[in-house]
């Protein structure tokens, strides 16, 4: 281990995913590889380390899910827990206990934390106006409301976000809200919150982060960290007008629930709290059974949170930094119980052959897509990611590069090494570890080389350097090649026995160091050549020495560590994933789903004409807007629609269109509109003129 401040015992989290869906593999690259290399790491150097997650199943996202299926939110996590669950135990991700949100004992953990922050007064309450639907009767969350961005004109942006041009808004920014659930503009409606002062702990936070991390954290934490603390901090509310999610525990508090970013990061204690429950009962409903817990040494979750001996350790994806970085630590530290992290090495994120990999877009590889392809190869994906982390920009995944790190480092470096070395121990020494004799320059050197390389691999581990540890692994199978290369032992062999004894002994020990070094990143193929070997458990420690293996120690058959991929495969791969993309861009493209029925009362107190524009004018500081002066046949009045982006005014002027002329006026941009021009809006929000093919005189009523 490195010099840095030893600590008694780790907590080691990945980021809770959302159980809305498979999850793909610029997940695994953000946060579950980098964490459990760390992790197995930290195991193999005896450490006394916990590994937590478990899926997140709350927030909209799961109902808005289970709207899509056309099933409850309940089935959605159902489903999704496991299938996400499975599939990362499936790829080697090591947890020790892998927890779920919707656990009572959650509920319990999350709405104690609650109560402590409330009843030590560090929560305010606070009123304010919030978008809500009278016919659905609820409160709209953010999500739940989509309307035009105000700062690129885009259609359906989200209370919260524009897809399009990636703003952060809030709901009442959108231009024309419209509620998710029905299609019915929403009102304003007071409601209570229960909000975190986060301004208030901003010496604290300047003090943590910006002058006790600067150096330690990575540099794209670090920045996001100071823009966010630089432009100044506000209140968050930690509630929500839901009915899915933990109950805010109060008796005022009807109907609300926890914001889903109070709860989540929660979810890490709770899992703590469930794996030393399962610990002291022998269940294994959540923690993993296989692990061995010998290094555990304390009976009790709280010395995993709360003693200040623990390194706690987030790894997350960069879109969830500040929640881990300021709310989150926040939370904790205003708790006066737990720990702050000492480390987020968050991910920046991996894009797939040129593109920013989306599940919704069929732009991606699924965990379990890539598990039905390839069922025994998790370790290819694990070392195609971490040659290819984003650790400090933006990475790509290609399947042409998938397999060439295949085919030209695990086949033809590391595997190819230890077979031939494994091939020639049975030729010349009947599979029997042959004793070493003199060493000559080259021997030493090789030695000299090889016991470099545990601290290399654990330095750069520890700083949270995965591609470089990956690198220095696949180096010490390169040292091993060369070495064979070089001395040519299958050409002295009718000459000089002693010598093949030495140089098989060597690259034996090499292989064996390979087997135990390379067990944190390629865990399939360390037991497997572990059992080639015939190697017991050996920790980290112990590698770097040349005697892992005894004199006259039997080993095992040779075997092929990896194998080859053909181009048919890779190509395969390459159009499936255009297929899925062509697939998801149809299923995008369909209509909306129908609104709620109406009577024809309602239908006919709508009053549509024919009408015709006859002056036409851009509206200032406003991309989308055109102002319009329209015979309606009734009068001439003054229209404001969003269209600029679709027509300019010139064409508009002199166009047939179809109005509502008795919708009440509304102000916009300053101007008032006396009437809705009737557009035809495809899923991309795309608009076009609603206008018949005949002329029709203005004044015209449509029925
Ligand atoms: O971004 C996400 O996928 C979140 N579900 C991560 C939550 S991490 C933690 F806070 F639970
Ligand atoms: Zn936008």
């Amino acid at each position: 281990m490195g010099k840095e401040k030893i600590y008694k015992r780790y907590t080691v989290t990945a980021a809770l995913p959302y159980a809305n869906g498979p999850k793909h593999i610029g997940h695994l690259a953000g946060a579950y590889i980098p964490s459990d290399v760390y992790s197995r790491y930290l195991r193999l150097n005896q450490k006394d380390v916990i590994f937590v997650c478990g899926s997140d199943e709350h927030g909209t996202a799961i109902p808005n899910q289970a709207l899509k299926e056309h099933t409850t939110s309940q089935a959605i996590i159902d489903k999704y827990h496991v299938l996400i669950r499975d599939c990362l135990y499936k790829l080697g991700i090591s947890f020790d206990v892998y927890h779920r949100t919707s656990d009572p004992l959650h509920h319990q953990t999350s709405q104690e934390f609650f109560l402590n922050l409330f009843n030590k007064g560090l929560l305010t309450e606070e009123t304010s106006e919030q978008y809500y639907d009278d016919e659905a009767k609820a409160f709209l969350a953010d999500r739940y409301i989509i309307g035009t961005c105000p700062k690129c004109g885009h259609a359906e942006a989200y209370g919260d976000q524009c897809e399009k041009c990636g703003s952060s808004l809030s709901p009442r920014e959108l231009i024309n809200p419209k509620s998710t659930l029905t299609g019915n503009i929403p009102v304003l409606k007071p409601t209570k919150h229960w909000y975190l002062p986060l301004d208030q702990y901003e010496t604290w936070l300047r003090k943590w982060i910006l002058e006790c991390h600067k150096k330690d954290w990575k540099v794209n934490v670090y920045g996001q960290c100071k823009s966010w603390i630089d432009a100044g901090l506000q209140s968050r509310a930690m509630t929500r007008d839901l009915d899915w999610g933990i109950k805010v525990p109060l008796p005022d508090a009807e109907g609300k629930v926890l914001y889903v970013w109070f709860d989540a990061p929660i979810g890490y204690i709770s899992a703590t709290r469930a794996l030393f429950q399962e610990l002291a009962t022998g269940k294994n409903n959540y923690s993993t059974p296989q692990r061995d817990f010998g290094k555990v040494k304390e009976k009790d979750w709280k010395a995993y949170w709360q003693d200040e001996e623990t390194k706690l350790v987030h790894f997350i994806g960069k879109d969830n930094i500040v929640f881990h970085c300021i709310i989150f630590p926040i939370m904790l530290h205003s708790s006066e119980e737990y720990i702050v992290p000492q480390n987020v090495p968050a991910n920046e994120f991996m894009n797939l052959e040129g593109d920013k990999m989306s599940t919704s877009r069929g732009w991606s590889i699924e965990m379990h897509e890539y598990l039905e392809d390839f069922p025994d190869k998790p370790d290819v994906l694990r070392y195609a990611l971490l040659t290819n982390l984003p650790e400090t920009k933006d990475s790509e995944f290609t399947w042409k590069d998938f397999q060439s790190k295949n085919n030209n480092e695990l086949v033809a470096i590391f595997g190819n090494f230890v077979n031939r070395a494994m091939v020639l121990t049975h030729k010349y020494f009947e599979g029997k570890v042959p004793a070493k004799g003199t060493l000559d320059e080259l021997d030493k050197n090789v030695i000299e080389a090889l016991r470099g390389f545990p601290s290399k691999i654990g330095d750069a581990i520890e700083n949270y350097k995965f591609r470089e540890a990956t690198a220095h692994l696949m180096d010490l199978a390169r040292l091993g090649n060369k070495y064979l290369a070089e001395t040519e032992p299958w050409k002295l062999a009718k000459t000089d026995m002693n010598r093949v004894g030495t140089i098989l002994n060597l690259s034996l020990q090499i292989a064996a160091n390979l087997a135990v070094l390379s067990a944190p990143f390629l865990p399939f193929s360390a037991e497997k050549l572990k059992g080639i070997l015939k190697l017991d458990s050996h920790n980290w420690d112990e590698t770097g020495s040349v005697s892992l293996l005894q004199d006259g120690h039997q080993v095992s058959a040779a075997e092929l560590l990896f194998e080859k991929i053909e181009d048919e495969v890779i190509a395969g791969q390459i159009t499936r994933l255009n297929e899925n993309k062509k697939k998801m861009e149809l299923q995008n493209q369909s209509a909306v789903p129908a609104k709620a029925e109406i009577t024809f009362d309602e239908f006919s107190k709508m009053d549509m004409r024919i009408g015709k524009v006859i002056a036409a004018e851009k509206v200032e500081k406003s991309k989308k807007l055109l102002k319009m002066q329209v015979d309606t046949g009734i009068d001439t009045r003054t229209v404001l629609s969003g269209i600029a982006e679709h027509y300019t005014p010139e064409e508009m002027v002199g166009k047939q269109v179809t109005i509502l002329v008795n919708l009440a006026p509304r102000k916009i941009m300053g101007f008032e509109s006396q009437g809705m021009i009737l557009m035809a809006e495809d899923k991309d929000g795309a608009l076009k003129l609603i206008s018949s093919s005949d002329p029709v005189s203005p004044g015209s009523s449509i029925s």
